[in-house]
């Protein structure tokens, strides 16, 4: 795109005041349009900032220069809906919505649309308009855009400047929101070439990802969240306070006009001309528009943006179509408060009202308890809804939803069902509080919550059926017991043909039974049945790391392994001891103990083990070493130590379990240094690796860890 003179040079620093501040007034126009209509700005915010200062500071000191459309004025000296409103130094002011605006009268009234709802009405409004112009049925166009679901505003320029802007209201007089509109950086304060009066119609709207940011902050200060972008445009754009406004990021897009007086600037003659006109003006008028001629084009139209709908970065409702040529939409004429020669073809709504018969709950492959609402089956976006899923306890609590609860529903194109709301307003008498159930509804087990978990988890998960699939697939795997060929799609037809239940059934499969699965021949049936026989000698290590306990990776399972040399000790561990484990915190000792106190993962160990499944014991020796005060750490010597030689170092950090090796890495944890280092310590401190005398090397051994350092 050629953006021929919106940032022209810097003048000299003599030049005066005057030329400055318009020549800075255009930058910032300029910049606002490349931000805020573009989507694509060519300086960075701390740029824009220190010109927009230039600008106040200058303005301060010649107050004479100060005009209405100036950029500082757009807020108390502010510059609006900028991405760090704060860096602007605009409070964060969270106001009230503003109960009386004063009023302005529309002199070309504000009509509404006709709505149609399928496409034999668009079929009837493509008729009705070809038997009215019977002698042009060929070379009838309409103009295509999409219907911003947003709020109608008129904005009046007089000669090119912004004087006054209103809602719609009736149609015929709106309220005067002029100083929050000047806070909306897509409206342009002044116009190039403008004629002596241009009224320009269009939507004020709140972009999806805005509207996230806003509801976020207003959740984090406690504040009301807003039930969708539109009612946040709303209610940003109806505040007392514009400085409230200005720190909500409102957009602007534009599809019409009001009152005019052309003067001696040439009208645009069709819909088409005057959007690219608008366009000229610095105006948003949206990526979605074309130009058809033939009703198949209309529906095809509506078809292309219903599919892309969600791709946009806000909210539409539907399309409009427009008689494209003035003059035969003059012709054509209005039929009480809505235009004859335009449609509004609505998208099914996405957000309807429903009520929330029941809550159920429902057990994941990863054993996540997850609350469902079981809804009165409700028609929402083209599809009956009958069940929405709540997410978890807190979502709950926090949108205070109750068995009863008469609540709103969305569904936006390919997205699970939502409840966004609850309607308090409507609330019943006899609702009932949902509690999250302490045994998983699938198989009994107990479910739990850990600390500082959102879900609620079944910790069943060797035996219970929801968890099937997922668990097994998790016990064979490489790093587990590693059984070669018994991946997912297998595990998925012996679980579907009840062959396997609980991983210890793998053990029980006959080579007749793999053979009859599918894309299984004689041989890869004696192949897997091999690898299943193999995987029954195994380290305890691997059989922990199985057993999928929650937060037990392969390491914390190793470690686990090493510390308590045979399966039963861990079976039977207590928090504290579970907790004196390296690298075990609170949560993992929790998890551990609840699903080992499970008698039904009791059973399936139980079971695996009569299978034949088994380990060495992890020697006794083996564990000391690793449980020693330098268990895991790499060392590296360097210099000559006060009182030790080199090897006796070595030994000692050998017998607490640590490791020597010659040369620094990033592996190294410590580097043992005396008189005299070698290169090694500057490279050690390039890696930024610790470096230690041999004091702190006696405290490390004696305690595991250095005082006042966190390992
Ligand atoms: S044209 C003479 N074009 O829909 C009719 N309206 O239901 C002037 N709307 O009040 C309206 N997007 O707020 C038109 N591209 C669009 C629109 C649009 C949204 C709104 C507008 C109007 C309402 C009518």
């Amino acid at each position: 795109m050629t953006q021929p003179s919106l940032f022209p040079d810097h003048p000299p620093p003599s030049a005066p005041a005057e030329e400055r501040v318009l020549e800075l007034r255009r930058i910032i126009a300029g910049h606002d349009y490349q931000y805020h209509v573009l989507d694509d700005p060519t300086i960075d915010d701390a740029e824009y900032d220190s010109l927009f200062r230039e600008l106040q500071s200058l303005e301060e000191k010649h107050p004479e220069l100060i005009t209405p459309n100036s950029p500082t004025q757009r807020v108390g000296g502010t510059p609006s809906t900028l991405t760090h409103p704060q860096m602007f130094g605009v409070p964060t002011v969270t106001g009230t919505p503003r109960s009386a605006f004063s009023t302005l009268t529309h002199r070309v009234p504000m009509l509404s649309l006709n709505n149609a709802f399928n496409d034999n009405e668009v079929a009837a409004f493509d008729r009705r308009i070809r038997e009215a112009l019977p002698d042009f049925a060929d070379t009838i166009e309409y103009d295509c855009g999409v219907k911003f679901d947003g709020l109608a505003v008129n904005l009046r320029y007089e000669n090119g400047i912004f004087v006054s802007g209103a809602t719609r209201g009736d149609g015929v007089t709106g309220e005067d929101i002029t100083s929050n509109l000047r806070t909306i950086a897509s409206i342009p304060l002044k116009l190039n070439n403008a004629p002596p009066l241009l009224e320009v119609r269009g939507e004020v709207l709140m972009r999806r990802k805005d509207f996230e940011i806003l509801n976020a902050q207003q959740k984090e200060r406690g504040e009301k969240v807003f039930a969708n972008p539109r009612n946040a445009a709303a209610g940003s754009l109806r505040q007392l306070d514009a400085r409230v406004t200005a720190t909500r990021r409102l957009t602007f897009f534009a599809y019409g006009i009001g009152e005019t007086d052309w003067g001696s600037v040439n009208p645009p003659q069709t819909q088409n001309a005057l959007s690219d006109y608008l366009v000229t003006q610095l105006f948003s008028v949206g990526q979605e528009r074309t130009l058809v001629r033939t009703l198949q084009g209309l529906l095809d139209f509506y078809q292309t943006v219903q599919q892309k709908r969600h791709q946009l970065p806000y909210d539409i409702d539907g399309v409009v179509y427009k008689l494209n040529r003035f003059d035969w939409q003059q012709k054509i004429g209005f039929v009480s408060r809505a235009p004859r020669f335009a449609l509004a073809h609505k998208f099914p709504a996405e957000e309807m009202k429903s009520a929330i018969l029941d809550i159920d709950v429902q057990v994941g492959r990863t054993g996540v308890l997850t609350p469902v609402a079981r809804l009165q089956p409700t028609l929402v976006g083209g599809v009956t809804v009958t069940n929405a899923t709540l997410h978890n306890e807190d979502e709950i609590r926090a949108k205070d939803i109750h068995i009863g609860d008469i609540v709103m529903i969305r569904r936006a194109g390919d997205v699970i069902p939502e409840v966004t709301r609850v309607i308090v307003e409507e609330r019943p008498d006899n609702i009932k509080s949902f509690v999250m159930p302490d045994r998983c509804p699938v198989c009994g087990s107990e479910a739990l919550r850990l600390d500082g978990e959102i879900a609620t988890r079944c910790t069943g998960g060797l035996f219970c059926p929801a968890q099937r699939k997922q668990a097994i697939v998790h016990f064979a795997s490489r790093r587990a017991m590693n059984i070669d060929g018994f991946g997912e799609k297998i595990v998925a037809q012996l679980v579907d043909k009840a062959l396997v239940k609980t991983p210890a059934d793998i053990y029980h499969l006959r080579q007749n039974d793999i053979a009859q699965l599918e894309r299984m021949g004689e041989k890869s049936a004696a192949n897997l049945c091999a690898a299943v026989e193999k995987s029954k000698s195994t380290s305890l290590a691997r059989f922990i790391f199985a057993l999928g306990i929650r937060h037990v990776g392969e390491t914390s399972a190793r470690d686990l392994a090493q510390h308590f040399g045979a399966l039963e000790a861990l079976m039977s561990a207590d928090h504290e001891t579970l907790c004196a484990v390296y690298d075990v915190g609170d949560v993992m000792a929790e998890s551990i103990r609840h699903f080992f106190a499970e008698p039904h993962n009791a059973q399936v160990i139980h079971d695996l083990r009569n299978a034949g499944v088994h380990w060495p014991d992890v020697s006794a020796e083996n564990r000391a070493q690793r449980q020693g005060a330098l268990s895991g750490l790499t060392f590296v010597l360097t210099g000559t130590l006060p009182t030790m030689t080199r090897d006796e170092a070595t030994k000692k950090i050998q017998d607490a379990g640590g490791k020597v090796t010659a040369g620094v890495s990033r592996k190294t944890s410590y580097i043992l240094a005396g008189d005299a280092p070698g290169s090694t310590l500057a490279k050690a401190q390039k890696l930024d690796i610790p470096v230690i005398d041999e004091a702190q090397f006696i405290e490390l051994i004696a305690h595991g860890a250095l005082q006042g350092r966190s390992s």
